[in-house]
This record gives structure tokens, C-alpha cells and sequence, in this order.
């Protein structure tokens, strides 16, 4: 069993068990979005099925809720003097709170900050911190499957970043190869700033082992950084596991609008120690104690040095929304409902004709969250993904999720499974030709009969390939185009209409 997830029977939150976690769980899945109907190649209006909860969550309503009670009080933070600024800062400092309070995080140890743009500012920011802090450590090891946001960073601010494979079980691809990563450590003794690992793979869903790889990287004199971005929505975390204090996380980050919330705030929370006495790299309004035209003096208080300018307030409080339903009804039953989903869906994935999922599909070998990348066998991922939306209404993902090294090595270990006869520069020239692939990720609002919509979608798709691939021309880009049918996106949403509607006759 991997991170945090307990057996049905184990079920610890507020609302205990049985019936009362149903209802709240059925209280709280209710998202903007999710009757939205728009009108497809066959000329009929349907519903649209979302399964692109990887790349952005729908927001909830209950956050809509939260967010409508708040707006009236709405105001800058950093100030207590009138009546809005106090809802607002305080309700900010709530905020940070909760997500020290969300994964179990000490706040005399810990301490979170919100950042700019998504997990990808978060990221950044500790990368660029931890060069300046632990200068003499210049080598950081992350691993083949990261997204991009949890590699570049690391290659930006580091002379060296090494990236250790995933494990292979027979010809699939499972989850971080732990032995290889302690094989990077002992190579590099001395000189690991920190392990970046991901906690759930944004392509394969496959949940890697963060707080074995934690204990590992202790051992080395290493940090560990945990890209959560897939991981806070969908599984427990928590900075240290129970009773281990060598398997605990240095830093966890992520992003509110992969849970829930609007906006994109990135959320990093971190020790404090690490972000102590070095400058903060973003200077300005809000984390300075005074300035005088020659010098300033930072402020010592976290997170106001980390926190300059004025913050994504709205973002924060939707998150923490989120957040605190989620403890009150239990992170270890909302991941049993998504595996529950995650298997009932590859169990009828898998009997689709021709199709290819990436990565180990047996739950019991590797744990996995709910986001299952496909290909059907012989026809192009842009061309499925394009039918899934045009006919069926069903919005995934295609292409390489930002993830071009592990979708490389996904493709490559499926080919070899057909082309024991090609050696490894023909398998690579046709993994490089064949890259990239479909994408569905479920939210908590995810369905059976979601699935079951994408499952009767790809046995049409596979069934009748050719009569779907004649009305479609393939682009200079490698998308495809109906010759039939187009969205015209302004008649169903533009910000212009909507303001000249409302204008009309006014001016
Ligand atoms: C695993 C993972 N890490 C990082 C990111 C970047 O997150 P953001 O878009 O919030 O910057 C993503 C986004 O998809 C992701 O899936």
C-alpha cells in the first residue's frame, strides 16, 4: 500500500465511515462546469465529460460558495486597519494555516508560502534557494518521469542534474527505481543538493515511494523536494510518516488549480531553515521591516519574507477552502473512491481493441492515481483525442504533457514489447516518430458513467477508425482539422460579447 492510503475499514477523519462520508462526499463533488453541453460533429447538444482533471481541476462549488461570501470584504492584505483588510488578511493568514495544518506540517519547523504561477514559480523558487543555501552541493537528482516544472528548474540553477530511471516490470514502467537512486547518491557523495521526486506521475498516475526515496536521501546528507502537483488532490501527504522522522519531506509543492480552486496559486511549504538568512530572491512591498534610500531591512517573519507584493488572495482562500473539507472528510477516503474509479476504469480500458495504456497497470504491483495515458494501437493520439472531443464531448489531453523524457521512454518500453528486432537507435528513431499519447484524468466529480462514456467513445473510435479518419486532414502542426465540422468558440463565450451585451444601450 503506498503513501497514506489506508484499507476502506481504517477510515479515520471527522466524518466517521458509512453513510455520513457518503453524503459529504456527495455534498461536495458538485462542480462549475460539470453539465456544461456543447454541440458536436453529429449536430446533437451533449453533455461534456471532463477528463482533464490533471491539467486543471473544475472548480468546486463549494468553493464558488465560499468565494461568493467573501467578495463583498474582498481588500489588500498586509493591512488590520479597516473592517474589509482585517477579513481579508486574516482569513489570508488562515490560509497558510491550513496547508501547514493539510499535510501535517509543524509550523515551528515548517512553514508555506503562495507563489506566482502554479507549482512551476514553486519550484522554481526553491531550486533557485537551495543553489544560494547549500551552494556546495551542486548536483541535484531527479528522475525520467518528472514534468518539466520539476526538471528545468533544477537544470537552470544547478551545473549538474542527474535523472534516475524509472523501474521496469517485464516491459512496463513502474515507479522510481529506488536502488538506482541510491546507487546516484553514493556516486555523488557530498555533492546531492536534494532529491526531486514527484509524488504522482502527471502521465501514468503512477504513486512513487517519496518517503522511502526521503529516508535514502537523508542518509546521503541530501534534501528531498516533493512535486505534489498531482499528489494534494488525490492522496494523503504529509510531511513526515508516522513515526519515521528520517522519512520526512524538506519541501512539498503544488498548486490550487489542480485542487479545486481558482486561480493558480503555486503552494511550497518548506523548512524553514532552508529559507533562513539567505536573501529572498523576490524583493519589494510586504517583506521588508523598513527601508531607507540606502538599504532595506527584510523582514525575519515567514512568510512575509517570501511573500512579496500583493498575493493571490482569492486563489489562497479557495484553496484552503478545499483543503479543509478535505480534512474534515478524510484524504484516505477520498483516495479510496478514485481507486476504486481507477480500477473499475482500467479493468475496462484494457478490453478496448488495439489500446495501449503506459505504465504497469496492476495496481498491486505499482499504486497509481487517476490519470491513465493510452494510445490505440495504429491511429495518431492527436486523432483520437480530437474524435473524443468533436463527437463524443469528452475533453483529455494529448501530445507529451510537458513530460518529453518519460513519454520517450513509456513509448520506447511498449514498442519493444512488437519489435524485438529492432535494435536500440531504430527503437528510438520510431519512439521519437510515434510520441506522444491520450490522456484521461479523473477529478473528484469523475463518474462510472463518465467512464463508461469514454470506454463506449474508444470502442467506436478503434472500431471504425477509417470512417472517422476521412473526414479529417492532418495539420503542418500534427493536429487534425474536420472537414465537416467547426467550433466557432465566440457563439458559446467571448469576454468581448459579454461586455457589449451588457453595454448595449448604455453608451
Ligand atoms: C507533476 C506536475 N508538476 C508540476 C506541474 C506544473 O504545475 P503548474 O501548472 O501549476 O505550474 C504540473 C502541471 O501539470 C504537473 O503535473
Amino acid at each position: 500500500m503506498g503513501p497514506g492510503l489506508q484499507d476502506e475499514s481504517v477510515v479515520s477523519n471527522k466524518i466517521a465511515g458509512g453513510r455520513s462520508f457518503e453524503n459529504a462526499f456527495a455534498a461536495v463533488r458538485d462542480a462549475t462546469g460539470l453539465n456544461v453541453e456543447y454541440e458536436v460533429a453529429s449536430g446533437r447538444r451533449i453533455r461534456r465529460v471532463y477528463l482533464d482533471s490533471a491539467a486543471t481541476t473544475l472548480r468546486l462549488d463549494l468553493v464558488q460558495h465560499v468565494l461568493n461570501k467573501f467578495q463583498p470584504h474582498y481588500s489588500n492584505t498586509h493591512s488590520l486597519v479597516h473592517f474589509g483588510a482585517q477579513i481579508s488578511t486574516r482569513e489570508y493568514q488562515w490560509a497558510h494555516e491550513m496547508v501547514l495544518s493539510f499535510v501535517g506540517a509543524d509550523p515551528d519547523q515548517y512553514f508555506c508560502f503562495f507563489t506566482g504561477s502554479g507549482a512551476t514559480s514553486g519550484l522554481n523558487r526553491v531550486a533557485r534557494a537551495l543553489s544560494r543555501k547549500r551552494c556546495e552541493r551542486a548536483v541535484v537528482i531527479t528522475t525520467v518521469m518528472e514534468h518539466h516544472s520539476n526538471d528545468l528548474p533544477h537544470r537552470a540553477h544547478f551545473p549538474r542534474v542527474i535523472h534516475v530511471p524509472a523501474l521496469k516490470s517485464g516491459r512496463s514502467l513502474g515507479c522510481v527505481d529506488l536502488a538506482q537512486l541510491e546507487r546516484a547518491l553514493e556516486h555523488n557523495s557530498d555533492s546531492v543538493n536534494y532529491v526531486a521526486l514527484s509524488g504522482v506521475s502527471n502521465v501514468t498516475g503512477i504513486v512513487n515511494p517519496i518517503y522511502e526515496a526521503a529516508t535514502i536521501a537523508h542518509r546521503y546528507g541530501a534534501m528531498i523536494v516533493v512535486d505534489a502537483a498531482q499528489m494534494a488532490a488525490h492522496l494523503p501527504i504529509f510531511m513526515s510518516r508516522q513515526g519515521h522522522t528520517d522519512a520526512s519531506i524538506d519541501v512539498i509543492v503544488f498548486s490550487g488549480h489542480k485542487v479545486y480552486a481558482p486561480g493558480s496559486p503555486g503552494v511550497v511549504v518548506a523548512r524553514k531553515e532552508l529559507f533562513s538568512e539567505t536573501p529572498p530572491q523576490e524583493v519589494g512591498g510586504g517583506m521588508v521591516d523598513a527601508v531607507w534610500i540606502d538599504r532595506y531591512a527584510v523582514s525575519e517573519r515567514f512568510p512575509d519574507r517570501e511573500e512579496a507584493g500583493t498575493p493571490n488572495i482569492t486563489g489562497a482562500i479557495g484553496l484552503a477552502a478545499v483543503l479543509y473539507t478535505f480534512q474534515a472528510i478524510g484524504m484516505e477516503a477520498i483516495a479510496n473512491e478514485e481507486q476504486g474509479l481507477l480500477r473499475y476504469a482500467l479493468k475496462k480500458l484494457l478490453r478496448v481493441p488495439g489500446i495501449i495504456i503506459y505504465g504497469e497497470t496492476d495496481t498491486r504491483i505499482c499504486q497509481r492515481a487517476g490519470t491513465i495515458a493510452f494510445n490505440i494501437r495504429d491511429m495518431d493520439h492527436a486523432l483520437v483525442a480530437v474524435l473524443l472531443n468533436d463527437y463524443f464531448n469528452i475533453a483529455v489531453r494529448n501530445e507529451c504533457f510537458c513530460a518529453h523524457p518519460y513519454v520517450r521512454e513509456l513509448i520506447m518500453a511498449s514498442l519493444s514489447e512488437d519489435a524485438d528486432v529492432l535494435d536500440n537507435e531504430a527503437l528510438e528513431k520510431l519512439a521519437d516518430k510515434q510520441r506522444g499519447m491520450v490522456r484521461a484524468s479523473f477529478g473528484i466529480y469523475t463518474t462510472e458513467e463518465d467512464i463508461d462514456a469514454l470506454i463506449e467513445a474508444l470502442d467506436d473510435i478503434s472500431l471504425r477508425r477509417d470512417f472517422y479518419a476521412a473526414k479529417y486532414g492532418r495539420l503542418a502542426d500534427g493536429s487534425y482539422s474536420s472537414r465537416e465540422f467547426t467550433f466557432d468558440h465566440s457563439k458559446v463565450f467571448s469576454i468581448k460579447n459579454e461586455i457589449d451585451r451588457l453595454l448595449c444601450g448604455k453608451i
